[in-house]
């Protein structure tokens, strides 16, 4: 009987405890502290971490002002370029016969190029074929810059063939190596490209053999050489008719220097593979 009795009051004194625990009127506790213990929390934590973002800052602060603007401090061992085209696709697919279907390409090596209009690279050097255009830490901090002009991407410069070759079915693929500085490849690079097919198909390397001339390394660095021009190759697939509505594989790799262009794990290091799929 008494147990039964017992019930409700314990019922109650549970919720009440329960209420207690998030606010408790008769001690002024909320979750089972006071307000000036929680202030106290507060302003401990609010300390604590102004310490630890000050500490930040100054560690920031400190590493920043060993770094050099011109040059990068850490660097890989050796660097490999990756090689990529433009246009900024790896499946280049149109219709020959309907320039909405090839505009976009033609507008972004038009757009591309523009950096490479003679106006622009008027301001560059006109170095020597063939050497390293090296340059002194001594002298102005700014290098200065070789000269690389469309027209010696002939045909694939936009200016005779304002279409770079799209409406004929002979599109052209323009290709650079990424920057990397102070990178001197040895020997006679040049880019040599070719379609996975039982037929070979023939194209056009500009400028002639596909070569990267010397003379655009090293590269100093994006502050220090703000005019620098990217020395491109442009390739012209001569593609025909049995070549069309097929999905041609091409890969072009760097040759004739050391860089390396058969990596296992990074497909894009001295070499590319794109598609190329045109329809009359
Ligand atoms: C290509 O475009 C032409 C002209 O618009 C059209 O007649 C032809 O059917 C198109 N070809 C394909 C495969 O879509
Ligand atoms: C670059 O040259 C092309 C073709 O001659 C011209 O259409 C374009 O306006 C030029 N761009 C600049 C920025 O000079
Ligand atoms: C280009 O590469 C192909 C396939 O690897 C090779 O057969 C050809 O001799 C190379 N051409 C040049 C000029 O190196």
């Amino acid at each position: 009987m008494a147990s039964t009795e017992d019930k409700p009051a314990a019922n109650k004194e549970n919720t009440s405890s329960w209420k207690d625990s998030i606010y408790n009127p008769r001690t002024g506790e909320v979750l089972g502290r006071t307000a000036s213990s929680w202030a106290l929390i507060l302003l401990f934590y609010l300390v604590f971490y102004c310490f630890l973002a000050g500490m930040f800052a100054l560690t920031m602060w400190v590493m920043l002002l060993t770094l050099d603007d011109y040059v990068p401090r850490y660097r890989d061992r050796v660097p490999t370029p990756g090689l990529v085209i433009r246009p900024n696709s790896l499946d280049i697919s149109f219709n020959k016969s309907d320039p909405p279907k090839y505009a976009q390409y033609v507008q972004h090596l038009e757009t591309f190029l523009q950096r490479y209009n003679d106006s622009e690279q008027e301001r560059n050097e006109e170095c020597l074929a063939g050497e390293y255009f090296l340059q002194d830490d001594s002298d102005d901090m700014m290098k200065k810059a070789c000269r690389f002009k469309r027209a010696s991407l002939s045909l694939c410069s936009g200016l005779s063939d304002t279409n770079f070759g799209y409406h004929e079915g002979k599109p052209c693929v323009l290709l650079k190596l990424n920057r990397i500085i102070g990178l001197k490849p040895p020997g006679e690079p040049y880019i040599n490209c070719t379609v996975k097919k039982d037929h070979p198909i023939q194209m056009h390397y500009f400028p002639s053999g596909g070569r990267i001339d010397k003379m655009y390394f090293p590269y100093y660095g994006k502050k220090a050489h703000a005019t620098y021009a990217q020395p491109l190759v442009a390739v012209k697939l001569l593609l025909t008719k049995e070549d069309y509505n097929k999905e041609l594989s091409v890969e072009c790799r760097v040759e004739g220097s050391n860089l390396r262009n058969n990596d296992e794990r990074d497909k894009f290091l001295g070499r590319v593979n794109f598609r190329v799929k045109v329809v009359e």
